[in-house]
């Protein structure tokens, strides 16, 4: 029996999720879909969004092309969810890029300056421009918003300054949105560790066509993380799902889920822990 069939954990819902081209953001859209949701899709790439539209049909995906740094690009991806499917239930802030931890003295003050300019727009005005579009939806729906953090929200040393306080920035985000849009829409985060996908840099460092995995091994990833193993996109999307859920939650808002593999609890002697297998 597949997981529609036995009776989706979002049956009936509707979503729109930024940056559902690739990595994380696809996945996402796979299991929401799994769970008995229709999707919509914001992604700035026109191949991504040729790719969704050949891949899935319109009645079950509806893919936007647009860029997360413009409002109307936002307020068409929720319209076009809103037309499409009737309603909106949970908004998905996701798309970003990396730094490809560039440090502080390795960049100059102009790559500081244009750096910072290109990131925060999209990683930290794109989430905000996405939740202002989705706002009145949502509190007619009594719905959610779920931002996608990263351990970068947390620690350092999973990217440069900008990033890391982009995903800073994005847990201040959810704090502030959980208490204005109380009591009508639940608003979480979820924080991933690193995986396989194309998460790039900015251009203005030239950074654009840089993958993530360009400068990391699967192997390099897991070794530090407690849980040793190299995680797929679609492992982070549960906690996703349950954010999501009304049935099963009622009572999460401004909280943060570390899916992470358990970096926090690598303590001070040994990167794994107590149990060395
Ligand atoms: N890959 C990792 O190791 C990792 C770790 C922790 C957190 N994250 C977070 O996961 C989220 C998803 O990233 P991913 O790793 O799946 O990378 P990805 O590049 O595969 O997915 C991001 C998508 O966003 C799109 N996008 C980028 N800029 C955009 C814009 N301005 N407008 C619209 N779409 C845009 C890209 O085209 C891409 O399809 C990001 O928030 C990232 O910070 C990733």
């Amino acid at each position: 029996m597949s997981m529609k069939d036995a009776g989706g954990w979002l049956d009936n819902d509707v979503a729109l999720i930024t940056g559902g081209g690739s990595g994380l953001g696809l996945a996402l859209v796979e299991r929401f879909l799994a769970e008995g949701a229709r999707v919509a899709v914001l992604e700035r790439s026109a191949q991504k969004v040729a790719a969704l539209r050949e891949r899935f049909s319109a009645s079950e995906v509806v893919a936007v092309q647009g860029d997360v740094t413009s409002y109307a690009d936002n307020e068409r991806a929720v319209n076009a969810a809103v037309e499409a499917f009737g309603k909106l239930d949970t908004f998905i802030g996701n798309a970003a890029i990396w730094d490809h931890a560039s440090s502080l003295v390795d960049l100059t003050p102009e790559q500081l300056d244009s750096g910072f300019g290109e990131l925060f727009s999209i990683n930290v005005k794109g989430y905000l421009l996405g939740a202002r579009a989705a706002a009145r939806a949502l509190i007619a729906s009594e719905g959610s918003m779920i931002f996608t953090l990263s351990n970068s929200s947390f620690y350092p040393g999973g990217g440069g300054p900008l990033y890391t306080a982009s995903k800073h920035a994005a847990v201040g985000i959810i704090r502030q949105l959980a208490y204005e849009l109380a009591p009508k829409v639940r608003v979480n985060g979820v924080g991933p560790c690193g995986m396989a996908s194309d998460l790039r840099g900015p251009a203005s460092l030239g950074q654009q066509d840089l993958r993530i995995m360009d400068s990391r091994t699967p192997e390099a990833i897991a070794s530090i993380l407690p849980l040793q193993f190299f995680p797929e996109p679609a492992d982070f999307t549960g906690p996703y799902v349950m954010l999501a859920s009304r049935a099963n939650n009622r009572v999460l808002s401004g909280v943060m889920i570390n899916a992470d593999a358990g970096l926090g609890i690598r303590g001070i002697r040994h990167a794994a822990g107590g149990l060395h297998l």
